[in-house]
C-alpha cells in the first residue's frame, strides 16, 4: 500500500508517532523516526516489534528492520533535521515524500495559579516565560522546521500522475479550538500549527507539495497512560462516540488515508470521536 513512500516521522518512537511509523512500514513504507537521543531505547522497541509483526501487524521479517532507522533529532534544531532528511535519503536512496510531524511536548501550567493557605494567605505562581517558548519552540517551531527542511527535499523529486511530489502532515490538538485550564501554552501551539496549514499549503503547492493537519483528541499514548484510573474515566466522558480513548492505530490510519488521497489538501482534521473539551 505504502511502497512508494519515504517518510520521516519526527517524534515517530512513542505514541502517535511509533503507531505511525509502524502503520506505514507495515504496510511497505521506508520510514526514518527522528526522535530525541533518549528516545532510542524506545526506537529499539518499536523496531523489534515491527520485525515481529506485534500489535495485531503481520511480520514484516528482517526487511522490516530494513526499512526503519532512527535519526537522533531534536526538531527545533536545523543541523538535526537535514541530517535525519540525509539519512533517509542514504539509506532509502530517494528523497523523503512524506513527512509527519508528531514530536511534541504538553505541559499542564495555568498562566497564574492561587493558592490560599489554612491561616488565609494567598500566594500566587506565576507561568514563566521560559516554559512558554519552550513549548511553542518545540510544537510550533518545530513542526515548522520539519516541513520546511522536508519540503526542500521533496522539491527535489520528480512528480507523480497528478503533478504531486509530497505531503506533509501536521500534528495540532483539539486544545487548538478548546484550550482547557492550564493549556494556554499548549493551546497557543497547536493554534499555531493550525494557522500555518493553509499558507503553507499555498507556498508550497507550486512544488507539488500538499499539507494536512490532524487535530487528535483523547489518545491513549505515555502522554496519558500515567494518569489516574479517576481522571481516565472523568477524560472518556467527554467523548460522546465512540465513548472511548483514541487507538493510536486509528491516528496512523489517517496519516494513511490523507497519503493516499491527493484531493485532501491545506485542511484540519479533527479526530475526536465528536469530543468538544469542557473548561
Ligand atoms: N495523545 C493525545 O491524546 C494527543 C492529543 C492531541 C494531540 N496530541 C499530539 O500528538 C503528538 C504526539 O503525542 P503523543 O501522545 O504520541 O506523545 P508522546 O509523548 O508519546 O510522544 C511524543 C514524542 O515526541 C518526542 N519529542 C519531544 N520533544 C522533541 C523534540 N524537541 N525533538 C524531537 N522529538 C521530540 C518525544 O521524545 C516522544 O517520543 C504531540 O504533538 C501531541 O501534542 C496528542
Amino acid at each position: 500500500m505504502f511502497q512508494h513512500v519515504v517518510a520521516i516521522v519526527s517524534g515517530g518512537a512513542s505514541g502517535l508517532g511509533a503507531a505511525t511509523a509502524s502503520y506505514l512500514v507495515r504496510h511497505g513504507a521506508r520510514v526514518v523516526v527522528a526522535d530525541l537521543p533518549r528516545a532510542y531505547d524506545s526506537f529499539l522497541k518499536l523496531e523489534e516489534d515491527v520485525i515481529a509483526g506485534a500489535a495485531g501487524g503481520s511480520s514484516v521479517g528482517d526487511s522490516g528492520g530494513a526499512s526503519i532507522k532512527f535519526a537522533s533529532t531534536d526538531v527545533t534544531k536545523e543541523d538535526d533535521v537535514s541530517m535525519a532528511l540525509t539519512i533517509a535519503e542514504d539509506e532509502f536512496g530517494e528523497q523523503v515524500n512524506v513527512a509527519v510531524n508528531c514530536a511534541g511536548i504538553a505541559p499542564a501550567r495555568r498562566m497564574l495559579s492561587q493558592k490560599v493557605e489554612s491561616d488565609g494567605t494567598v500566594s500566587h505562581r506565576l507561568h514563566s516565560l521560559e516554559e512558554f517558548s519552550t513549548t511553542m519552540n518545540v510544537n510550533t517551531v518545530g513542526s515548522f522546521n520539519v516541513a520546511r527542511l522536508a519540503a526542500d527535499r521533496m522539491a527535489r523529486r520528480s512528480t507523480d500522475r497528478d503533478g504531486l511530489r509530497g505531503c506533509i502532515i501536521n500534528t495540532a490538538s483539539v486544545a487548538a479550538y478548546d484550550g482547557q485550564i492550564g493549556q494556554v501554552a499548549y493551546a497557543a501551539s497547536k493554534g499555531g500549527i493550525v494557522g500555518m496549514t493553509l499558507p503553507m499549503a499555498r507556498d508550497l503547492a507550486p512544488m507539488g507539495i500538499r499539507v494536512m493537519t490532524i487535530a487528535p483528541g483523547l489518545f491513549m499514548t505515555p502522554l496519558l497512560q500515567n494518569l489516574p484510573e479517576k481522571v481516565h474515566k472523568q477524560l472518556v466522558n467527554n467523548v460522546p462516540c465512540p465513548s472511548r480513548f483514541g487507538n493510536p492505530v486509528e491516528y496512523a490510519k489517517l496519516v494513511g488515508s490523507i497519503i493516499n488521497i491527493p484531493y485532501l489538501n491545506g485542511e484540519v482534521i479533527r479526530l475526536d470521536g465528536a469530543l468538544r473539551m469542557p473548561p
